[in-house]
C-alpha cells in the first residue's frame, strides 16, 4: 500500500523531468518538506519502502535522503530511521528560490465573496467557544446520560441495517418522527401526526427550509426586535426583507393594516428570545387572525419551553386553533447538546410533502443513525427523565444567579420581562451603559456574556443596554468566581452596584 507521501512524491516526480533521477527525488522530498506536506519531526518511510512505493531503487532514495541530511533537512537517528529536522535551515528558507503563492489579483480578492456572503460576515455573531460562566443558551452538556444513548448507539451500530446508513429523502428516522409526534402532543399541546414532521439539523436548518421554500428574495418577512441574531443571519443570507417588530411584556406587537404584508412571522411565543417574557393569548390571537387575512404563515420557535422552573408551561401557538397556519420548530440542542445537531420541524399536512422533498434536494438528510438512536432513548423514557433532572438542577443554578445579582446589584437588574424559565437571563443595565464595551471586557477576563443592543435591528439608540447570562453550563462555585469578575468589570464602567 502506498503512503500518503508516495503518492505526493509520484505526482511530484512527473512534473519535476530535469536532471538525474536521484536530484529529481532530492527536490520533490526538499519542496514536500518546505510546503510543509511533511511536518518537521516526522519519520520518513524507510528507503526500501520508499523506493518500492515509488518504483524507485533503494540507492536512489539512499542519495536523496543524504543529501537532504547534508542540507539540515533530515537528521538520521540510529536504530529509529530518518526524520525531517525540528528546525528546517534558515539559509535555504531565505533564499530568493523561496516560492510564493500568486497573488489574488484587486479584483479577484474584492469578489471572493459574494453581496450576501459579505454582508453575512459584517453580522456573524457565533462565540468561538459556546461553554462556560455566562454562555446565554448553552445546556449543561456533562450532566447527559451519554453512558445510555452510547449504549443504545453502540447496539443499533452492531446491527446495521441499510436503511439507516443511506441518504434519507423520507424528513427523517420515521421511529424519531412517530416518538417526537407522541411527545410534541402530550409536552407542548401540539397537534400533529409523524407525517407532519421533518426531522433538521436543528433549529437553523429549519430557518433555512422555511425561509427558502416559503418566501422568496425580497418577500417581507417579520421577526421580533430583539430576536435571536441566528436567525437574522439565516434569513438575510436568503435575500428576504427583514421587518423587525418591536416587542412588549406581551410579545410581539404586529402591525395591525400591514402595508406590506408579511410572507412569514418568525415569533418565540413561549419565551421571548432574548428578553423571556410569553406571548399573550390576546397576541396569539391576533396573530393567527392576520396570517389567516394576508395568507401568511406564522413559524414558531420553541427552542427552550422544556425549561420552565414554576408554574405550568405555555403550550404551543401551534396547537392553539385547528388549522393554525403555523409551523413550529423544535430542537435538542438545548435538551441533549448542541453538536448533536437534530431539530424537527411540524409543518401543516399540504405543507409535509413539498417541504420534505426541498429539504431532500437542499440537504440530502443523514445521520440516521442517531436519529433512531434518539427514538428509542425517548421511547424508553429517559429523555423525560434527564428533562425532568435538569428543570432542578437549571432552576437551582438559575436561583442563584438571581440572589447573587440581588445581593449585589439589585432585584431591578433583572429584566422586567423575566419569567423563570430557560438557560439565560438578562441582567438590565441602565440606559447610558456601553454593553457592548462592558461584555468585551468581561471575554477579555474569561467571563462569556452577551450584550442586549447587539440583538435588535432597529437603531442601537432605541435598543435597551444590558447583558444575557446563561446560567445552566455553570455551577455555584464557578458562578461566584465569574460573577465577581462581571461585578468589577460594571464597577469599572461605573454601573452601581451595592456591595
Ligand atoms: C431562539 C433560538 N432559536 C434557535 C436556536 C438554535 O437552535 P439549533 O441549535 O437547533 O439550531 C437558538 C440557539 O441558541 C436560539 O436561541
Amino acid at each position: 500500500m502506498r503512503s500518503l507521501l508516495g503518492d505526493h512524491l509520484l505526482q511530484r516526480l512527473q512534473q519535476d523531468t530535469e536532471g538525474k533521477l536521484h536530484q529529481r527525488l532530492f527536490r520533490c522530498l526538499r519542496a514536500a518538506i518546505i510546503d510543509g506536506v511533511v511536518q518537521p519531526m516526522t519519520r520518513l518511510p524507510a528507503s526500501r519502502d520508499l523506493a518500492s512505493e515509488i518504483h524507485v531503487s533503494r540507492n536512489t532514495v539512499l542519495t536523496a535522503y543524504e543529501q537532504l541530511q547534508a542540507e539540515g533537512y533530515l537528521e538520521a537517528r540510529t536504530g529509529h530511521g530518518t526524520w525531517v529536522a525540528e528546525k528546517l535551515p534558515e539559509s535555504f528558507l531565505n533564499t530568493k528560490n523561496k516560492k510564493k503563492a500568486p497573488e489574488l489579483t484587486k479584483v479577484q480578492s474584492s469578489y471572493v465573496l459574494s453581496q450576501r456572503g459579505s454582508n453575512l460576515l459584517g453580522y456573524a455573531a457565533a462565540s468561538p467557544h459556546q461553554w462556560g460562566a455566562f454562555v446565554p443558551g448553552a445546556p449543561d452538556v456533562t450532566e447527559f446520560p451519554h453512558h445510555i444513548f452510547s449504549r443504545i448507539q453502540a447496539r443499533l451500530s452492531r446491527e446495521p441495517d441499510v436503511n439507516r446508513l443511506i441518504y434519507s429523502n423520507a424528513g427523517g428516522c420515521i421511529e424519531l418522527r412517530s416518538a417526537l409526534a407522541d411527545y410534541l402532543r402530550v409536552a407542548r399541546s401540539v397537534q400533529c401526526d409523524a407525517d407532519q414532521i421533518i426531522i433538521t439539523e436543528g433549529i437553523h436548518q429549519a430557518i433555512d427550509l422555511v425561509s427558502r421554500a416559503l418566501s422568496d428574495i425580497g418577500d417581507h418577512i417579520w421577526i421580533e426586535d430583539p430576536a435571536y441574531w441566528g436567525m437574522r443571519n439565516t434569513l438575510r443570507i436568503n435575500g428576504v426583507h427583514i421587518q423587525p417588530m418591536p416587542v412588549d411584556v406581551e410579545g410581539i406587537i404586529p402591525e395591525q393594516q400591514p402595508k406590506q404584508p408579511p410572507k412569514l412571522i418568525f415569533v418565540t411565543p413561549s419565551h421571548q428570545y432574548p428578553l423571556g417574557s410569553h406571548l399573550s393569548l390576546d397576541r396569539r390571537r391576533q396573530l393567527i387572525q392576520i396570517a389567516r387575512q394576508h395568507n401568511s404563515w406564522i413559524v414558531e420557535d420553541d427552542y427552550d419551553s422544556e425549561f420552565r422552573f414554576s408554574g405550568q408551561p405555555y403550550p404551543s401557538l401551534q396547537g392553539l386553533e385547528n388549522n393554525a397556519p403555523v409551523l413550529y420548530m423544535g430542537t435538542f440542542s438545548k435538551t441533549i447538546y448542541p453538536s448533536l445537531r437534530i431539530g424537527y420541524l411540524v409543518v401543516p399536512k399540504p405543507l409535509f410533502s413539498p417541504l420534505r422533498i426541498v429539504a431532500a434536494e437542499l440537504y440530502r438528510g443523514g445521520h440516521l443513525l442517531e436519529q433512531k438512536a434518539l427514538a428509542e432513548f425517548i421511547r424508553e423514557g429517559h429523555y423525560e427523565a434527564h428533562i425532568r433532572r435538569m428543570r432542578l438542577l437549571y432552576g437551582k443554578r438559575r436561583d442563584y444567579l438571581v440572589s447573587l445579582i440581588q445581593r449585589y446589584l439589585g432585584s431591578e437588574f433583572i429584566h422586567e420581562y423575566d419569567e423563570a424559565a430557560g438557560l439565560h437571563l438578562v441582567l438590565k443595565l441602565p440606559d447610558h451603559c456601553d454593553d457592548v464595551a462592558i461584555a468585551a471586557t468581561a471575554l477579555e477576563r474569561g467571563v462569556k456574556v452577551r450584550p442586549l443592543s447587539q440583538y435588535y435591528m432597529q437603531s442601537h439608540a432605541h435598543a435597551q443596554r444590558g447583558l444575557l447570562m446563561g446560567f445552566a453550563c455553570v455551577n455555584e462555585k464557578d458562578m461566584v468566581m465569574a460573577f465577581g469578575v462581571l461585578l468589577q468589570c460594571l464597577r469599572e464602567a461605573k454601573v452601581p452596584t451595592l456591595n
